[in-house]
């Protein structure tokens, strides 16, 4: 059980003990101590039942809810994004959620930092008419990733690429550990997008085009991050996202300024159910306690507002009895008038609605429809109820403070080593002429190039301290090429340039190219691509070293395959490496043989933009689905 925490009644029952006159005896020195009057018996108070952690959760849902406003409910259902909360409404509007969207850390970046401010909106809500605490989230997608310090794994496309379920569910255990230090219990992920068309901004998030493949890694990361108990100190919820059917929408059908993200999914049901819905049922039979609604459609149809698809299938077929929580502003994409979109979502199924920023109008929105009769007062409770026992699982009415005994171990050297490995598994090797990886330590001359070789915020990605992340050393870790630089011998000499312009002589017998090349980092929509084109800086330093050099190893940096057919010949040896956070060494782990190259392509590689989406191919792809080189 989470370390209990002294609460209001037990202040109380301490109160009256003391004005009971019971003082506790002083102690006497010679004399017999005379009998001490025996202390009044003071009915020992029971705390109210849904205080008392020995009742059933069921019990104590139903004794709050029973004493719960209307406006109290509502609050519950209405998740805050943390800088446009008014900390005293907090306690006035009995707000059930606050989170931090990507980028949302405190001014002192750190895990204490994120403790101090996670725990200061707590106290908020302990102040509260009914003191029930607050529910903070946050998209820790890759490790807890806003988060200076925290171990940074690969996003979940390497991971798709290295396919070790065990390995998963460590992952989901070293972050919920590192967010239970932080206060913050409710991590936006699993993704379990199914990208079809990698032209996707999100596709990283993504482990596979493969749904058998996301259930597995996403059932196992969930159960690591949920443990067997979730009132256990160092665990926390998942969220299975976004349901359903994110990963297959049509290009040019993206919202607003976006290509193909929250874009419109024409498929029939049988695909949907086929290749989206799959995933779901993994979490459901895991676990899962929350689940995040697309901003996608299907079929012209937002999924905020499909009634179907989370009332019918969602929460009927599928059986799920955790809560539904809508994505950020998901409700307003639905008609854009906005009181019935709030009905329509909270009738289709949506429990907590992320606002984020204007809380006080989707307070009066919901208000308004439950009283104009819109929305049945049984809906309210129904999501009420399940936002609750939640917050009963997760013992945060016993201890809902950040766990800082757990803050010493953040980002410990233990834990960066589980993320080099999964580094190591996930890269995929697609070209090695003549075996020339993995390369001997012991090599005269190896000359790197490329900006990605030592850039802690390009190998990480989108969703790394900042939203769209940012280049850079953003956080705490090793580059790639100070991996390459700690494999090498000590006869070895290695010289790095970002352009490719060397001083060394790369022609010299045994000396090896290396170019660390690929994306700058992106999230969402903003990654969007046209033409999966490597940027042209990037192709100016590969022609420059395809011309010089007599042995050119290229090590793609990327959130998904990019369009490299015409550079290929070019190459004596080619790696993806994705995205791999903050344990770059793990690189050269697999570089220089001391871990075996093991990674299959978890999606299909096109060789033309006509082959997308996947499936539609005119022609073989590049590289298929599964495939990856084991030298
Ligand atoms: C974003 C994303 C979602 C994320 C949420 C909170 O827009 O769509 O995946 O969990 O907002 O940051």
């Amino acid at each position: 059980m989470k370390k209990h925490g002294l609460r209001p009644i037990a202040f109380l029952w301490l109160i009256l003990l003391a004005l009971s006159g019971c003082d506790a005896p002083t102690p006497t020195l010679m004399p017999t101590p005379l009998p001490q009057p025996s202390p009044p018996t003071v009915a020992a108070v029971e705390p109210l039942p849904y205080l008392n952690s020995a009742l059933p959760i069921a019990a104590r849902v139903d004794d709050l809810l029973r004493r719960m406003s209307l406006a109290e409910k509502i609050g519950q259902m209405t998740l805050v994004e943390k800088n446009s909360i008014v900390a005293t409404d907090i306690a006035d509007l009995g707000i059930g959620g606050l989170l931090s969207g990507g980028g949302g850390y405190p001014q002192d970046n750190t895990p204490t930092g994120w403790a101090n401010m996670v725990d200061d909106f707590q106290q908020h809500a302990r102040d509260s008419r009914l003191g029930i605490p607050l529910l903070y989230g946050v998209d820790a997608v890759h490790g807890h990733s806003n988060v200076k310090g925290t171990v940074i794994f690969p996003h979940n496309i390497g991971l798709g690429a290295a396919n070790n379920p065990a390995l998963m569910q460590r992952i989901g255990q070293i972050t919920a550990a590192e967010m239970a230090a932080t206060g913050i219990y409710w991590n936006y992920g699993p993704a379990v997008s199914a990208p079809q068309d990698v032209r996707w901004g999100r596709t990283y998030e993504g482990y596979s085009e493969d749904p058998a493949l996301i259930s597995r890694l996403a059932a196992a990361y969930l159960r690591g991050l949920q443990g067997e108990h979730l009132a256990a100190p160092d665990t926390v919820i998942g969220t299975a996202k976004h349901f359903v059917g994110d990963g297959g929408t049509a290009w040019d059908t993206g919202s607003g300024r976006y290509r193909i993200d929250q874009g419109d999914t024409q498929v029939d049901e049988a695909t949907l159910r086929a290749v989206h819905l799959p995933p779901y049922s993994a979490v459901i039979a895991a676990g899962a306690r929350s689940i995040m609604v697309s901003y996608s459609s299907w079929n012209g149809t937002k999924m905020h507002g499909h009634a179907y698809l989370i009332n019918d299938v969602l929460k009927g077929e599928l059986g799920f009895s955790g809560f539904v929580v809508s994505d950020w502003g998901g409700i307003d994409q639905i008609s854009g008038n906005y009181d019935n979109d709030v009905a329509t979502a909270i009738n289709a199924g949506i429990d907590m609605n992320m606002v984020p920023f204007d809380y006080r109008r989707f307070i009066a929105a919901l208000s308004k429809g439950v009283e104009a009769g819109d929305v049945p007062l049984a809906r309210i409770d129904d999501a009420v109820r399940r936002i609750l026992t939640i917050k009963f699982e997760l013992g945060l009415f016993e201890q809902a403070l950040a766990q800082r005994h757990l803050l010493a171990a953040v980002g410990a050297d233990g834990r960066r080593q589980v993320a080099r490995e999964a580094v190591a598994q996930s890269v995929v090797l697609l070209k090695n002429e003549d075996g020339l990886l993995p390369l001997s330590p012991d090599l005269p001359a190896l000359f790197v190039a490329g900006a990605a070789a030592d850039d802690i915020g390009i190998q990480s990605g989108g969703w790394t301290i900042e939203w769209q992340g940012k280049k850079g050393a953003i956080t705490p870790g090793t580059t790639i090429l100070q991996g390459i630089r700690a494999a090498v011998g000590a006869g070895a000499v290695v010289e790095y340039n970002a352009t490719g312009n060397f001083s060394g002589d790369i022609t010299a017998p045994g000396a090896v190219c290396v170019a660390v090349v690929g994306e700058l980092p992106y999230a969402e929509g903003e990654g969007d691509s046209r033409t999966l084109a490597l940027p042209t800086g990037e192709i100016r330093v590969l022609r420059r070293l395809e011309q010089a050099c007599s042995r050119l190893v290229v090590i793609l940096i990327s959130g998904r395959p990019l369009l490299i057919s015409e550079f290929v010949d070019g190459w004596d040896a080619l790696a993806a490496a994705w995205l791999p956070g903050s344990e770059g060494a793990g690189v050269a782990d697999v570089l220089f043989g001391a871990v075996p190259f093991r990674g299959k392509l978890p999606v299909t590689w096109p060789a033309t933009l006509d082959q997308l989406p996947r499936g539609t191919y005119a022609d073989p792809p590049l590289f298929p689905f599964g495939f990856g080189l084991t030298p």
